[in-house]
């Protein structure tokens, strides 16, 4: 037997065509499909990178054209899945909205079970089409707002950010989110893909395997970092106060959440230099207190303890300054990771061995069983 304890980091347990993350020449390298991160933000739209992770291949011009009409067709979501978002408390947390929405389009899909190539790419579409819709559609009935239906004048970014607020976005507004959702789109092997495999590895259907991938993403170690982050951003209040937060909260011993990654250690995160870029230039156009604060607290993350951003720091910068209420900060990471997760468990489907580690017992053993009237 193979001892990993330390929460399995670089135990390799499976093999993957989907993405890969690589230290070339002192930089960290995160390619889709071998394809370089930097070029897919900079000339890729989102629905081109799902369709690249989910068959393969960059599409031709008018497979990603037909894939963008057929996304578009299927944003609308079912008039029970209506019901129920009227029906959750305005509490419940939208990323336990969402993991029970998915759960219940799942009941709705008579073809769940199936599992061919075709029937998990028609799957797939309606996942990645509807969950944009699911998050505006909630976000509006928990404020008592009218719901605004998806159109199909709007790309995938753009159409989300109208249906959440009413009006079409700006260019720049409309870039930014397409950007961060390509950036957002896959990451190897990370735990709520894994999750997702772990699933599928046992031949769960497809909602099944994204209901146990968004209840992982959930956590504040994980896609929950980037609301703590906007927590912090609001904490700190001005550039000025940076440097003390930053110190007080390390010298306790504590996480300074958006900073740290299980790979990318003395590395920066390609995801966060990019995203970086972008929060600066929507600065220009909207809060620009949230940008100059995130780079207070970089400088001094650095300055105390070497620690660089990942790619939730800079991303609560962004949707703040998309009018993105904190809350909904883990939806729209699920909104961009839902390729990815899809891509993953249909490769599994496809090189299936049930995922299956050993714990090692370190609990008492052979003790002798007392019966209950004598304890
Ligand atoms: N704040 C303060 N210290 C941090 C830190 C952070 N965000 N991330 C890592 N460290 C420190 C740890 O305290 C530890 O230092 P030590 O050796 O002096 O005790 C060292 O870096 C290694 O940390 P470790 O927890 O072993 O790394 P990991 O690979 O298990 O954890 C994360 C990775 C992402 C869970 C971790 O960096 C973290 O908690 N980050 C904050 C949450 C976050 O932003 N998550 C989003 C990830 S994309």
């Amino acid at each position: 037997m193979i001892e990993a304890l330390d929460g399995l980091r670089d135990v390799i347990v499976c093999e993957t065509r989907i993405s890969r993350i690589a230290l070339v020449n002192g930089k960290a390298v995160l390619e889709y499909r071998g394809y370089d991160i930097r070029d897919l933000a900079k000339h890729s739209c989102y629905e081109e990178v799902a369709y690249l992770l989910l068959y393969g291949e960059l599409p031709k011009k008018y497979e990603l054209q037909d894939f963008k009409i057929e996304l578009a067709e299927r944003r609308e979501i079912p008039p029970q899945i209506i019901g129920l978002l009227t029906h959750l408390p305005q509490y419940t947390h939208p990323m336990v909205v969402l993991r029970t929405s998915i759960s219940y389009l799942g009941s709705l899909d008579k073809l769940k079970d199936l599992k061919t190539k075709e029937e998990n790419l028609e799957k797939s579409k309606n996942l990645i089409a509807k969950i944009p819709t699911i998050i505006a559609y909630y976000h509006r009935i928990r404020m008592g707002k009218n719901l605004i239906p998806p159109t199909l004048e709007l790309g995938h970014a753009a159409n989300f950010l109208y249906m959440m607020h009413g009006y079409e976005p700006s260019k720049i507004a409309e870039k930014a989110l397409d950007v961060d959702l390509v950036l957002h789109a896959e990451h190897e092997l990370n735990a709520s893909t894994f999750a997702a495999r772990i699933a599928a590895s046992t031949l769960a259907d497809m909602y099944a395997c994204v209901v146990a991938a968004t209840g992982t993403l959930m956590g504040p170690l994980h896609g929950g970092a980037a609301q703590e982050v906007m927590k912090m951003l609001r904490e700190v209040a001005t550039p000025g106060g940076a440097d003390e937060y930053v110190r007080k909260k390390l010298e306790k011993g504590e996480r300074l959440m958006g900073f740290g990654h299980r790979i990318y250690k003395s590395i920066i995160d390609p995801r966060a230099e990019i995203l970086r870029e972008l929060a600066r230039d929507l600065a220009k156009i909207g809060n620009r207190i949230w940008f100059e604060i995130s780079e207070a607290i970089a400088e001094s993350a650095y300055k105390y303890k070497k620690l660089l951003p990942n790619v939730d720091f800079y991303s609560a910068s962004v949707y703040a300054n998309l009018n993105i209420p904190d809350d909904l900060f883990v939806n729209m990471f699920a909104m961009g990771r839902i390729a990815g997760w899809l891509a993953h468990i249909i490769e599994q489907y496809e090189t299936n061995k049930l995922l299956r580690p050993r714990a090692k017992y370190i609990g008492e053993t052979e003790r002798k069983y007392v019966p209950l009237d004598q304890r």
